[in-house]
């Protein structure tokens, strides 16, 4: 499974690409704002860091206003992909984008249908947030599930991005139900990385290594 990261802190993109576990990165609006930086030279930044994928969002609500956005984007890197939400609007302007070779990702996905509409019309990129369906006490993964089969069964091109993460359990589902991306808040990917009997072992090793080397010092 890809990892993408669910961010726009260049920081944060820059450690994980580091360990070569950075496949892409995801932003919204909301993401943007909390770096409070230009949106363009913080998205040229993240599209030169790393070789994939980098989701740009716009506000347009017409097809084409979502097109003329997307084309602007398209322009501040390679590897820039627009987000357009899941509206007729929007897969109207993922039609259009498609045919000019700009990669889409229809964001806003909370049913398997509107997942169905979004790679009919040729979404490159399909994001269905699980952490907002479990918020109104819907089961996120169970809409992944349905997706990734629905994918399957026609062999839509369109991969499928599982966004609103909010913990570890929706990153290891996801991959158990071969979602082809996961796109993690900076929170969750670091803690993918511990385990106390990890941070215990090494502890004890430690100590062991020095107990060692004392008692040789004093033969
Ligand atoms: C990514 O594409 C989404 O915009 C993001 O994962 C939404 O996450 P949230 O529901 O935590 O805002």
């Amino acid at each position: 499974m890809k990892i993408f990261l669910d961010t726009a802190n260049v920081e944060k993109i820059r450690k994980a690409a580091s360990m070569g576990l950075c496949d892409g990165v995801t932003t919204n609006p909301s993401i943007i704002m909390k770096e409070g930086r230009d949106h363009k030279a913080v998205i040229k930044e993240i599209s030169s860091i790393i070789d994939g994928p980098v989701s740009v969002e716009g506000v347009g609500t017409t097809a084409e206003e979502m097109v003329k956005d997307a084309r602007e984007f398209a322009k501040w890197g390679k590897n820039i992909v627009a987000k357009v939400p899941m509206t007729p609007e929007g897969l109207r302007a993922v039609k259009i984008l498609s045919k000019e070779g700009i990669r889409t990702n229809v964001t806003l996905v909370f049913s398997a249908n509107q997942g169905l509409l979004a790679a009919k019309a040729g979404a490159s990129y399909i994001s269905p947030f699980v952490g907002r369906l479990d918020d109104i006490s819907q089961d996120g993964m169970e809409l992944i599930a349905d997706l990734t089969q629905i994918l399957d069964n026609y062999g839509y091109e369109a991969e499928i991005i599982v966004a609103s993460v909010r913990h570890p359990v929706h990153v290891m589902l996801s991959a158990k139900l071969g979602a082809h991306i996961a796109t993690l808040p900076p929170d969750v990917f670091e803690k993918l990385f511990s385990h106390p009997l990890t941070d215990k072992g090494i502890k004890q090793f430690e100590e062991d290594y020095k107990k060692a080397q004392q008692s040789q010092a004093k033969k």
